[in-house]
């Protein structure tokens, strides 16, 4: 989910995160479907209200604020090695690129999980766009324990063992939606 480019620091937050050299790379959705892009969690409350409402309350909905309040060094909002797991889609083509640029892709919202959103809120009756958001979808054949490790994996690459030392997938529970 995160893209392997080899990230940066930043000293200057005047200067777009985007604008400085970072990879844009396609988010799988994005090379599934040509032109997707990040449009933020306001725009999935009104048909997803239980799951806006899960998200609202978790701790993801607050993640950038977390690095703004960081001491020992401050400005870590501004510091591509910590923005990347605490944004949408920092890397991909149109996710975060600075708070100034793109102020509706802070945090860690639904499409940090389930990817760039456009074509489906535009036109929701779309299978094709609604599958490529939910890649969690048992496979033909797959028993439960393989497509929760799908989930879990999903999770670890923010969830890592440098990050979160406490990782387990129980924590699913405390935003299941
Ligand atoms: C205008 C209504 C509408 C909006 C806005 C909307 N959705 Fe949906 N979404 C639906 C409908 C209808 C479905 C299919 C029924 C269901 O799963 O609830 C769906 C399904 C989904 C699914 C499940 C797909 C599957 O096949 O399992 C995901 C994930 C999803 N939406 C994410 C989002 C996200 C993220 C946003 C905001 C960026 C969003 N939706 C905005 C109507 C909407
Ligand atoms: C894009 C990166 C990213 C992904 C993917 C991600 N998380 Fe998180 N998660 C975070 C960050 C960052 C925080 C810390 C937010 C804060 O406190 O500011 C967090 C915090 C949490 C918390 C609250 C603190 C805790 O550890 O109890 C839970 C629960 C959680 N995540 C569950 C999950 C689950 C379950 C998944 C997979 C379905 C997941 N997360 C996927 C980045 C991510
Ligand atoms: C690979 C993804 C990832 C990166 C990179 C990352 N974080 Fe996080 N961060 C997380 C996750 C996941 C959590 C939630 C961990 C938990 O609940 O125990 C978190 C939680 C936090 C928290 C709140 C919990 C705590 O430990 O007090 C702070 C503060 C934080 N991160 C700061 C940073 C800073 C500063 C950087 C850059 C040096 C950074 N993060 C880089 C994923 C990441
Ligand atoms: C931390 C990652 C994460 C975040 C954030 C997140 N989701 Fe999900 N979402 C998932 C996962 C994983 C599943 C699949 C769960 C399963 O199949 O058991 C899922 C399932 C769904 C489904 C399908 C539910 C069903 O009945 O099949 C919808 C709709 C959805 N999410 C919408 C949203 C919306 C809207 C937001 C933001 C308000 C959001 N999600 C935020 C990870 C996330």
């Amino acid at each position: 989910m995160l893209p392997a480019a080899p990230l940066r620091r930043l000293s200057r937050p005047d200067v777009p995160l985007r604008s400085v050299e970072y990879g844009q790379t396609r988010h799988p959705v994005q090379v599934a479907h040509a032109g997707a892009t990040y449009v933020g969690s306001d725009k999935c409350e009104k048909c997803h209200a239980n799951a806006y409402a899960v998200w609202k309350s978790s701790a993801h909905s607050h993640a950038y604020q977390t690095l703004e309040k960081a001491s020992r060094p401050s400005l870590r909002q501004y510091d591509a090695e910590c923005v990347v797991c605490h944004v949408i889609g920092f890397g991909y083509q149109g996710g975060f690129g600075g708070e100034k640029q793109t102020p509706n892709l802070k945090d860690v919202r639904c499409e940090s999980c389930h990817g760039p959103a456009s074509l489906h809120v535009a036109n929701p009756k779309n299978q094709a766009f609604r599958e490529a958001l939910n890649p969690w979808k048992a496979q033909p054949g797959e028993d439960g324990a393989k497509r929760v490790g799908r989930i879990d994996q999903s999770c670890q690459k923010c969830h890592d063992t440098d990050n979160d030392v406490r990782w387990s997938f129980d924590k699913w529970k405390l935003i299941a939606h």
